[in-house]
């Protein structure tokens, strides 16, 4: 019986691949004759060409049909959350609290609001937004595209306008003593209008919710703590690649016990605050305190 199963030797078996690479008694190679070969590649060729054909159309009716400068999704126009530098937390709070001297634990506060406000550097902003006109007060509405790369301008926000807490003349942002500063910044949202689109600006109301005693007074940059009306509406990143949110900045001036909880809201008939499930929509709280 082994002899029927016989093992066949090495040379044989190379002379079987031989003959399936290249059988000259059919005239196939590779189990295929060459004609045959030439028009399964054809037609797997044609068949790849008609999927990718098939593919890319479908794609670009897609795209065809997307507006590139607006989010394609927007069932509702939201309302903008609220944010605060320096952003330092304990646990899940917002706790702003130093050692007046201890200057390793107020540097890193300054430091924090000096690398936010690094983008804002005066001489950046003004390299960048030289050749357009924005007029304070005024909604920025551009129906075309004039800016260079068929985007819109923006209106540029400099650093030096935070004043005392812009940190050009006091880099200590008053850290190193009870008046410290804290810099608020609402999130962009496209094509939103404050109030409505009325001539009325937004502007950031800060309110002690503990510790009222210990706060002798705030103060607002730039004056009000107005966001104004020239950094509205916002078009999106692709229409406006060199936007800049809008700051305000608010020194407080601590006394007693020096510790307080902050609640600083940004105030508009269409920005909501008492959303339960999103704490931070239209507001920001915060514990400040200053120890020594
Ligand atoms: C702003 O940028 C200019 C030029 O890059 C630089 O000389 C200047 O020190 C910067 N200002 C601040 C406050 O960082
Ligand atoms: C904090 O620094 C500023 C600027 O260097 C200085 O004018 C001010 O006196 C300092 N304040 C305290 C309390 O040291
Ligand atoms: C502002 O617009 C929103 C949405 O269009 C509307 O719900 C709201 O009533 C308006 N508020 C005022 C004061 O007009
Ligand atoms: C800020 O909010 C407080 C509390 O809601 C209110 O009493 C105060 O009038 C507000 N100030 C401004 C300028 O809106
Ligand atoms: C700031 O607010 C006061 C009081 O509401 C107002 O009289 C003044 O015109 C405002 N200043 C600016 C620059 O908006
Ligand atoms: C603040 O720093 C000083 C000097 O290091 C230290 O004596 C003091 O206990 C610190 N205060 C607090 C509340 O940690």
């Amino acid at each position: 019986m082994a002899t029927l199963k016989e093992k066949r030797t090495c040379g044989q078996r190379c002379e079987d691949f031989g003959r399936f690479v290249w059988n000259p008694d059919h005239g196939t190679f590779m189990g295929r004759t060459p004609v045959r070969w030439v028009y399964i590649s054809l037609y797997y060729v044609a068949f790849y060409v008609v999927m990718t054909a098939l593919f890319a159309l479908a794609i670009y009716v897609l795209m065809y049909t997307l507006d590139p400068y607006a989010p394609d999704y927007q069932d509702r126009l939201p309302s903008p959350g609220v944010m605060v530098w320096p952003d330092v937390y304990n646990e899940e709070d917002l706790e702003l609290v130093y050692n007046t001297s201890e200057k390793r634990s107020w540097t890193r506060m300054s430091r924090c609001l000096k690398d936010f406000l690094g983008p804002y550097n005066d001489t950046l902003q003004e390299h960048c937004h030289t050749m357009h006109k924005c007029t304070p007060g005024h909604y920025n509405l551009q129906a075309s595209f004039d800016a260079p790369g068929h985007t819109k301008w923006s209106c540029p926000f400099l650093q030096s306008m935070l004043g005392e807490c812009s940190g050009l003349d006091d880099p200590s942002f008053g850290y190193n003593g009870t008046n410290p500063c804290v810099i608020i910044k609402m999130n962009r949202i496209i094509n939103f209008l404050p109030n409505n689109g009325t001539d009325t600006p937004p502007y950031v109301n800060c309110t002690t919710l503990e510790g009222h005693e210990n706060v002798a007074g705030m103060t607002f940059f730039p004056i009000n703590g107005t966001f104004d009306l020239s950094y509205f509406p916002y078009y999106g990143k692709k229409a406006q690649p060199s936007y800049m949110n809008p700051l305000v900045a608010v020194k407080f001036h601590l006394v007693g016990q020096r510790s307080a909880k902050i609640q600083c809201r940004v105030v508009a008939r269409n920005i909501a605050y008492q959303n339960f499930y999103d704490p931070y929509e239209g507001k920001v709280v915060f514990k400040i305190e200053a120890t020594s």
